[in-house]
């Protein structure tokens, strides 16, 4: 049987699965599948074949924490916060998420695509194929639907994995009115925007939901046939992580102040500790209890967690670099942690690695001048990273470093 595209002599390939990372290694795709992994030596024969001497290979980055879909500026916050206001003080005084939300209400669903699609655009660049993104700029019925509608119509070849968070801040025309707005969130924005979101994911903290009532909101989700995840233990512990385990939720995201218990829930569960380190170096936070978590067993993904208040950062490659400088991680635990990790904290066991049954996205990267090809470079260098050729669904989509097909424009 002949491949369609075969990519041969990749100086180190991250398998993402038990075969570790493959020296001299090819991957082939057949009918935008792979269809063959192994030692160059042994490749199959391909009706197109790409030298990748000098590059390294990973599979399609996932970036599995993003609020990448908003509208507005919050630059006068930074400065504000860089002058000793607190990300929670600026928030409870209707600033922060609420700004964001003002700008996001008045945005057209074409005008968020458009952003959101040139946003996407910038991480493929990166070598990320998947992103999972969330609502939460709207904290009202229409506005969370249309985020939802303009997520689904965005062209880029990455795929947008959708998640509902409804319950991201209280609105403030329902400042006071705590529980009517769980109510609203339950009873009028779940049913609108379930049928087009895959994930139910509550903010719960000091300045934003309660432990009993993020609850309501993830066991309402699930009722509605979604899969529960969480905002946890970043700003103040409430024991949401465990919770939010109990349910059955497949990751709980920041964990800064997770305790034992939460550490064991998870482990208990499966449910995958998504690390954010834009969001904890830019909130001046502590770090997770990474060791706790690695004795446990508790699977380490790493996500950018971008948005433009608590971690206005796009590059995933540089969230792998801090969560090794800042958080303890080791560089192969990083590596995972954008890759195979972070596809099971979307319950997708089909991403974040490459080999016949995996998903067939693959990314090509060249090293900083001067450096060995060596996975170990690109996490050793703080981003700046920009792939080679990037495959998705077995197809091209960037090839040497030029946007491919897909109805985007031909090489621009
Ligand atoms: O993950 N913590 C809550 N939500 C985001 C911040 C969103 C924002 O500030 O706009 C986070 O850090
Ligand atoms: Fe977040």
């Amino acid at each position: 049987m002949t491949a369609d595209l075969l990519f041969l002599h990749i100086d180190e390939l991250l398998t993402g699965d038990d075969r570790g990372v493959l020296r001299d290694a090819g991957v082939a795709f057949m009918d935008g599948r792979v269809h063959w992994v192994g030692p160059s030596a042994e490749a199959p024969a391909a009706r197109e074949q790409v030298d990748c001497s000098g590059l390294v290979g990973v599979p399609g980055l996932v970036d599995c924490h993003t609020h990448s879909l908003f509208a507005g500026s919050r630059a006068a916050e930074f400065q504000r916060r860089l002058a000793g206001a607190t990300y929670t003080d600026i928030l409870e005084a209707g600033g922060g998420i609420l700004s964001t939300v003002q700008a996001t209400r008045q945005a057209e669903r074409s005008t968020l695509t458009r952003v959101l699609d040139l946003r996407l655009e910038g991480m493929l660049a990166l070598g990320v194929t998947s992103v999972e993104v969330k609502t939460g700029y709207g904290l009202e019925p229409a506005t969370e639907q249309r985020m939802l509608e303009a997520m689904a119509a965005s062209s880029s070849p990455v795929d947008v994995l959708p998640t509902f968070l409804g319950a991201h801040a209280v609105p403030e025309e329902f400042r006071g009115r705590r529980e009517a707005y769980v109510e609203q969130v339950i009873s009028q924005q779940l049913p609108a925007c379930a049928p087009l979101a895959r994930f139910i994911d509550v903010y719960c903290d000091r300045g934003a939901f309660t432990l009993e009532e993020s609850r309501a909101i993830l066991e309402a989700g699930i009722a509605h046939g979604l899969t529960p995840r969480i905002h946890a233990e970043q700003v103040a512990f409430t024991g949401a992580a465990a919770m939010a385990a109990q349910l059955g939720a497949t990751s709980a995201d920041h964990l800064e102040q997770l305790d034992d218990a939460g550490v064991h829930a998870m482990a208990a569960s499966g449910t995958v500790a998504v690390l954010l380190p834009g969001a904890m170096l830019y909130l001046e936070d502590p770090p997770p209890p990474v060791q706790s978590l690695r004795d446990a067993g508790v699977p380490m993904a790493v996500s950018t967690d971008f948005n433009p208040g608590s971690s206005p950062v796009r590059d995933l490659w540089s969230c792998a670099t801090l969560a090794c400088l800042r958080m303890g991680l080791r560089v192969d635990e990083a590596l995972l942690g954008i890759t195979r990790n972070a596809g099971r904290a979307l319950g997708r066991d089909d991403l974040g690695w490459i080999g016949p049954g995996s998903a067939a996205d693959l990314a090509l990267l060249a090293p900083p001048p001067g450096e060995p090809a060596e996975l170990a470079v690109l996490v050793q260098y703080m981003g700046g990273h920009k792939a080679s050729h990037v495959v998705k669904d077995g197809r091209w989509v960037v090839r040497d470093q030029q946007r491919w097909g897909q109805g985007a424009g031909e090489a621009r």
